[in-house]
């Protein structure tokens, strides 16, 4: 109702819009996927001991759909579709990252989506890849079914500057390698005979090199030799191809660029060797100057203590 006296209960509305030159990243989330396997690494303290431990298993999604374990390669493949469709439809996404139920999407610099708001972005970002993800579900398990709404959820991150968005990258792929070492010891304990409890103690205080150990010496796996997806993550990268879109009344195809969005992967996301090779994150974010290791910790943000919270 257009200049209604109630009309400005409009400037009642949260302002949430993400500066520039601050970068704009959106991650989604899978809800309750099944928090217990790969989370709670080195500790046991998400489940006390009194704690309902069997009814934290029911209604898992990743449970319920009996993904395969450790990793559902086909499961890991529809996040990376839907990733990809989110990219197709939001032409200022320029790079995402993801591994098991998230995904990270970064966009370009000067975006001026939806005024750069975070709740209309997130909000949209999070309806369409739900969505995508209910419509895709039979193309990638026909014979399964999708037997209840999965839901994800969805923050803005807003980074201050290119150092911390490489920072951040960083962080979400160490995160994909330490849960997914963590899952695999942990698949491999209880498929020898350990109960989870017991592999989630057994595993309690062990660090990367014991657990890569513990995976050689006593399971027979060199970690390094797992399939690239599962140990680095996806990426998800623009690149421009020529699309044939009809034909002319003499036969001759009439072609037109169009963005399309393929998956790479890489060891180090955060890398200056990986990020500098692609001309379009050049372009759109600028470039990594220094590798990761040597890049200053950004103060990220004060906390109402005024207590400066680091990016590690
Ligand atoms: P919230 O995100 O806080 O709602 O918790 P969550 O239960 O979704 O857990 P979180 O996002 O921290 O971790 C994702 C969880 O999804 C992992 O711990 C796994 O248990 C599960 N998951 C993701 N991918 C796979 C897969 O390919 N196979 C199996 N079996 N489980 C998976
Ligand atoms: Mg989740």
């Amino acid at each position: 109702m257009a200049n209604s006296r109630y009309e400005y209960v409009k400037s009642f509305e949260v302002e949430d819009e993400v500066m520039f030159p601050n970068l704009v990243v959106v991650r989604i989330d899978g809800h309750d996927f099944r928090r217990r396997l790969c989370v709670l690494i080195n500790t046991l303290s998400y489940f006390d001991d009194d704690d309902d431990y069997d009814d934290v298993e029911r209604n898992m999604f990743s449970e319920v759909h009996e993904f395969v374990k450790p990793n559902d390669e086909i499961a890991l493949n529809l996040m990376n579709s839907c990733a990809a469709s989110v990219m197709e439809e939001f032409p200022d996404i320029v790079f995402s990252y993801g591994y098991s139920d998230e995904y990270s999407f970064v966009f370009k610099k000067t975006t001026k989506f939806y005024q750069r708001r975070a709740s209309k972005i997130q909000s949209l970002f999070v309806s369409f890849f739900t969505s995508v993800y209910v419509i895709k579900w039979k193309e990638f398990f026909p014979r399964k079914e999708l037997r209840y709404p999965p839901s994800f959820r969805a923050r803005v991150i807003c980074c201050a500057s290119i150092e911390v968005l490489q920072a951040y990258l960083s962080w979400r792929q160490n995160d994909c390698h330490m849960n997914n070492q963590h899952a695999t010891c942990l698949h491999e304990l209880v498929k020898h005979g350990k109960t989870e409890r017991e592999a989630y103690e057994f595993l309690k205080g062990t660090g990367k090199k014991e657990k890569h150990d513990l995976l050689f010496e006593q399971f027979g796996i060199n970690y390094e030799k797992l399939s690239v997806m599962v140990r680095q993550g996806s990426c998800i990268l623009k690149t421009q191809v020529e699309d044939i879109v009809k034909y002319n009344e003499n036969g001759a195809p009439i072609k037109r660029l169009r963005k399309k969005a393929s998956i790479v992967h890489s060891k180090n996301i955060a890398g200056k060797s990986f990020w500098n090779e692609h001309p379009k994150l050049l372009k759109e974010l600028g470039g990594f100057v220094n590798d990761i290791g040597k890049v200053e910790k950004e103060i990220n943000r004060i906390d109402s203590n005024r207590s400066a919270i680091q990016i590690p």
